[in-house]
């Protein structure tokens, strides 16, 4: 049993790295934004949770790493000491890579070393820990590459983080129109085997009227539709934060589209390419997502409603393409209470102001989506793999 827990931190730790190999070091330490972080940053940080949360408190004699890292690459853990302030990690030049890749083994021996030699009545706490940390480490896998992305956005000269990336591909083409939800009583959230976020429980039940929602993902030729039919410069379709970001920003489609003689392209993270008409819509904030709903009178699901028909298999492409867009605000569920100490300040402190997102990307790791998992940003970020999936009240 430790055997297969040391197989998957280094599988998980691992995965980090292989997301940072094609970048050197001026891309590891920029800092595009201040709600993206550089990739240098990730790792250490990463390695800083196992560091302060696991080996500190737990493995007798460990010894710190470097004192001061614990100031530089504490995100958000009050309780955990003061830190760094996140728009400005884009000035960590030091430690340099090296040094990072220093902390990063010396933090992995030890890790490997408790998982060893910890006591059997110790274990489960550990491996509780231990495995938070892990799901800790694939969210910001995927951060990687999304605030890479927008760091390589920001450069005239397109650079490609991978030549051979290519957009996610619905999985069904023909997969398309809506599916009806039986109404009444549904339990969503989490409850029996396997791991979970504190924020997907508890478990409960939700009255869902009749409603039917898409089976497949709006695609970049409905959003050029929206695009064309005026509906960045038609404020009625758009909530008032919303049209005032839209003016604001100056937006007149969605991320990282660029229009070049006449042609559509976007930039990804093989670099700039044609729009590809029928790959799924991304990086739209939720204030585009609601006001294409408005503009195709429908509206967007909420997070029961997505999560009971993710569960019953009536949805494509639910998972690995883009993160869905609901009309949920990212709230408590019933009964809900964070845990106690720094690690309670994980999930639950944000629930206020921001917009629940379902389902799983192509940057999303493997084994890190499930039905109940709940993302969540802000509504007017866009940097992530964004989507739009519609639901349908008319009858
Ligand atoms: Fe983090």
């Amino acid at each position: 049993m430790r055997s297969v827990w040391t197989t998957t931190f280094r599988t998980v730790r691992a995965e980090t790295e292989q997301r940072a190999s094609p970048l050197g070091p001026e891309d590891q330490v920029v800092q595009s934004m201040p709600d993206a972080s550089p990739t240098k940053w990730h790792r250490a940080h990463t390695t800083w949770f196992f560091e302060q949360f696991l080996l500190a408190p737990h493995l007798p004699g460990y010894q710190v790493f470097d004192e001061e890292f614990a100031y530089l690459f504490n995100s958000y853990y009050v309780a955990a000491g003061p830190r760094h302030a996140r728009p400005r990690r884009g000035m960590l030049t030091r430690p340099e890579l090296g040094r990072v890749a220093a902390y990063r083994a010396h933090v992995d021996e030890a890790v490997e070393r408790l998982i060893a030699s910890a006591d059997e009545a110790a274990l489960p706490e550990l491996l509780r820990i231990l495995e938070i940390g892990l799901h800790h480490e694939q969210q910001h896998q995927e951060l990687l590459l999304t605030d890479i992305l927008h760091a390589f956005a920001q450069n005239p000269v397109a650079p490609a983080y991978d030549a051979d990336w290519r957009p996610p591909q619905p999985q069904r083409k023909s997969a398309r129109g809506f599916v009806e939800l039986p109404a009444g009583l549904h339990t969503i959230g989490f409850e029996g085997e396997g791991y979970s976020f504190d924020n997907e429980g508890p478990a409960h039940q939700v009255y869902l009227r009749p409603v039917r929602i898409a089976r497949g993902l709006v695609t970049n030729a409905q959003w050029l539709d929206f695009i064309t039919d005026g509906g960045y410069a038609t404020p009625s379709l758009w909530l008032s934060d919303g049209w005032a970001t839209v003016e604001a920003e100056g937006w007149h489609a969605p991320g990282y589209w660029r229009k070049a003689d006449g042609a559509w392209l976007q930039f990804t993270l093989a670099g700039l390419k044609p729009l590809e008409p029928e790959a799924p819509v991304s990086h739209v904030s939720f204030y585009e997502a609601d006001a294409f709903a408005r503009w195709a009178g429908k509206d967007l699901p909420s997070e029961a409603e997505w999560e009971v028909a993710a569960r019953a298999q009536l949805l494509d492409d639910a998972f690995g393409i883009v993160w869905q867009w609901t009309r949920s605000a990212y709230s408590a569920y019933p009964g809900y209470r964070a845990a106690a100490g720094a690690l309670g300040e994980y999930n639950g402190k944000f629930m206020i102001n921001q917009m629940v997102l379902r389902g799983s990307s192509h940057a999303t790791p493997a084994g890190h989506a499930r039905a109940s998992y709940r993302n969540f940003f802000y509504p007017p970020a866009r940097w992530q793999f964004s989507g739009v999936r519609l639901a349908d009240y008319t009858t």
